[in-house]
């Protein structure tokens, strides 16, 4: 086995979200919890650790909520920092620091990086056409072009990636560009930026990822190899925008850095902040590792690009690990924040107060750490009512009220251990080492588990021996056995405190533990025989139908918005005369009886007055949008002279006109007013 590097201190970085909007769940689960979790496991071990956060303030898509809100770039992330600042806080994300790209120190730390690897002639400088609105007088960022995708031919595309079809793109593949902020044709014009040339670095960051970084996961892992197999190209580190660091050398004006050259060094300089004296030790000593906790479309900027940054600069350590998840999606369909279609933290603390660990419980639950998984509220309701309320919260209460019921509280002592005592007490020290073990190795879920393993031992522990049973004949036994249900009581408040703080301390709390040590798991004897534990305190309480339907309600709004938000009319079909009209012929009928065809899901069958005073059999695929019986008696619009045709059986003599509504639901289209059957429209 290879020997592990001895470390002396924990660098963690968080992606720096975008301070366009407030972070959603997909953020959390991909990012913040398991970083927040796995911080908190190394502080609970007493290893030097840093959590560095922060807003990332630059970028297209702040100066494009900007636009559209009519507001400057700054107010958009003043607000947004501030809502992501708190929220984060409000569900216990431990930052040590929390910072911004719009600060000071920030913009010396980015531009000194830049100025250093400028003045070390790390850079290729380089003339490109790129499109320019001579209407705005502003050069167009791939984001700010749109057009139609060359690969799927979806409409509105824009000049980075097409949505429909989530090919990247250049902004030049697009057939008929636009500009996104006139509407005009945009021009090609000459510019000069300067790139990072990744080729030059790409045999080492091969040795340093292929072969010495083989344990990363392997979702990170396979995604670096096809970047270096597909072999690296220069990249672009400037652009032509004005909100962002002003480039630090002469002929650049009007020019700055590039969202992703400067995002990274956030990472820096928020450290800074923090540690003024000392920042150096935790980027720059052999004996220090980083990790970098990010979501995978960030995967190529951690693991090839800042790393190339870092290797040109020289004195930097590169991460240890880049532990990075899939997506999380909602209800089925991908989270998304144009879409509106999240959940979003700042409105979870608000609409369930009291309840971060049960969002933070679900979200490491159901985390997506090997492939992308679904964020359900049905889960959420069964998660919570199941595991946490039905596991956790019953032992840990059933531990308290039974303590203050046979003894007043006092901790009572613990007399000869039965085989099974013994045979509890080593299963749930054997937690100790699968725990650390899945935490050490980024498996949170698992990790979770194993915390929940606990829970379920100590159920099992009570159901099993009974004490309330025992308490008339046999109190020397249950004095026993309530030693050892606190003991794992005691163990579930160290076990959860990465996982759920909130509920850990008011365990802790409970029986008067005043702080959680790592160490102290598995042990028998964290809690002291005459010592109190207080009343009972609920940890967790069921949630309703009726709570989740309103978190569904509100999705399901969303949805109907967005589709009335994207419905574009068909475009209207070659032109006819009015002869070619009249030979279709249109009547309006009585829908006389309606029921469905036999062994057929989709079909109809419509018996229809239509004024000749024989019935006229219509069969229509309609079935799954309405009852038979609610359209007896409605006016329909029918064809009338289709030839006939038989459709499972039935003989239909017509069609019934429909149309479809937001939801594809299809609609029967009749007369406004009463009108007699067999009447033409025309
Ligand atoms: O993808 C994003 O949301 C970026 N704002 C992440 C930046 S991570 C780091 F480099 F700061
Ligand atoms: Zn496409």
């Amino acid at each position: 086995m290879e020997e592990k590097k001895k470390y002396s201190r924990t660098l963690v970085t968080t992606a720096l979200p975008y301070a366009n909007g407030p972070v959603h769940i997909g953020h959390l689960a991909g990012v913040y919890v398991p970083a927040d979790i796995y911080v908190r496991y190394l502080r609970l071990k007493g290893e030097d650790v840093l959590m560095i956060g922060g807003s990332d303030e630059h970028g297209v898509p702040i100066t494009i909520k900007a636009q559209k809100e009519g507001v400057t770039p700054q107010d958009i992330v003043d607000r947004y920092h501030n809502i992501i600042k708190e929220s984060m806080a409000g569900l216990g994300i431990s930052f040590d620091v929390y910072g911004r790209t719009t600060s000071e120190m920030h913009r010396h730390t980015a531009s000194d990086f830049f100025k250093k690897l400028y003045d070390k002639g790390e850079f290729i400088e380089k003339m490109s056409k790129q499109f320019y609105d001579e209407e705005a007088d502003q050069w167009l960022a791939d984001r700010y072009i749109t057009g139609t995708c060359p690969h799927c031919g979806s409409e509105g595309a824009y000049g980075d990636q097409c949505e429909a079809c989530g090919t990247s793109l250049n902004a030049t593949d697009l057939i008929n560009p636009r500009s996104a902020i006139t509407g005009n044709v945009p021009v090609l014009k000459e510019t000069k930026h300067w790139y990072m040339p990744l080729d030059k670095w790409e045999p080492k960051l091969r040795k340093w990822i292929l072969e010495d970084h083989k344990e990363w996961k392997t979702n990170v892992y396979g995604q670096c190899k096809s970047w270096l197999d597909g072999g690296l190209q220069p990249r672009a580190v400037t652009r032509d925008l004005n909100w962002g660091i002003p480039v630090p050398i002469e002929g650049a004006e009007g020019k700055v850095l590039y969202v992703w050259f400067d995002a990274p060094i956030g990472y820096i300089s928020n450290t800074k902040e923090l540690r003024p004296d000392d920042w150096e030790k935790y980027w720059k000593a052999p004996d220090t590792r980083i990790i970098h906790f990010i979501g995978k479309d960030n995967i190529v900027f951690h693991c090839l690009i800042f790393p190339a940054m870092l290797m040109a600069e020289g004195s930097y350590q590169l991460p240890e690990n880049v532990p990075a998840n899939e997506f999380l999606n909602l209800e089925g369909d991908k989270i998304s924040t144009s879409r509106n279609w999240a959940v979003w933290l700042n409105e979870y603390l608000e609409d369930f107060p009291g309840k971060q660990d049960v969002l933070r419980y679900v979200l490491t639950a159901n985390a997506p750490e090997s492939k992308d998984n679904d964020f359900t509220w049905k889960d959420f309701q069964d998660r919570n009512n199941n595991e946490l309320v039905a596991i956790l919260g019953n032992f840990v209460n059933r531990a308290i009220v039974l303590t203050n019921k046979y003894f007043d509280g006092v901790i009572p002592e613990a007399h000869e251990l039965t085989d099974y005592d013994r045979a509890t007490i080593e299963e749930f020290k054997g937690v100790k080492d699968e725990l650390g073990k899945a935490l050490d190795t980024f498996h949170f879920r698992a990790a979770l588990a194993e915390a929940m393993k606990l829970a379920r031992i100590g159920n099992k522990y009570l159901a099993d021996t009974e004490p309330w049973k025992l308490a008339k004949t046999d109190m020397a036994r249950v004095e026993t056995i309530m030693n050892v249900a606190l003991q794992i009581t005691a163990n579930l408040a160290i076990a959860f405190e990465p996982f759920l703080p909130f509920s850990a301390e008011k365990l802790r709390k409970m029986i008067n533990l005043e702080c959680a040590d790592w160490n102290k798991l598995g042990d028998i004897d964290i809690l002291k025989a005459g010592n109190r534990v207080e009343k009972p305190v609920l940890l967790f309480e069921k949630i309703d139908d009726e709570t989740i339907k309103v978190q569904t309600d509100r999705l399901e709004r969303i949805k109907q918005e967005n589709i009335l938000k994207n419905f574009k009319p068909k475009a209207v079909a070659p032109t006819v005369t009015f002869d070619d009209f009249q030979k279709l012929d249109i009547r309006v009928g009585k829908v006389l009886e309606c029921e469905k065809v036999k062994k057929a899901d989709k079909l109809l069958k419509f018996a229809i007055d239509d004024g000749t005073g024989k019935p006229r059999t219509i069969v229509s695929g309609i079935a799954k949008f309405y009852n038979p019986e609610d359209l007896v008696g409605k006016e329909v619009c029918f064809i009338a002279n289709f030839p006939p045709r038989t459709l499972k059986g039935v003989e239909s003599q017509g069609m019934i006109l429909s149309a479809e509504d937001a939801d594809g639901r299809l609609v029967v289209i009749g007369p406004q007013g009463e009108v007699r059957p067999g009447v033409q429209v025309g």
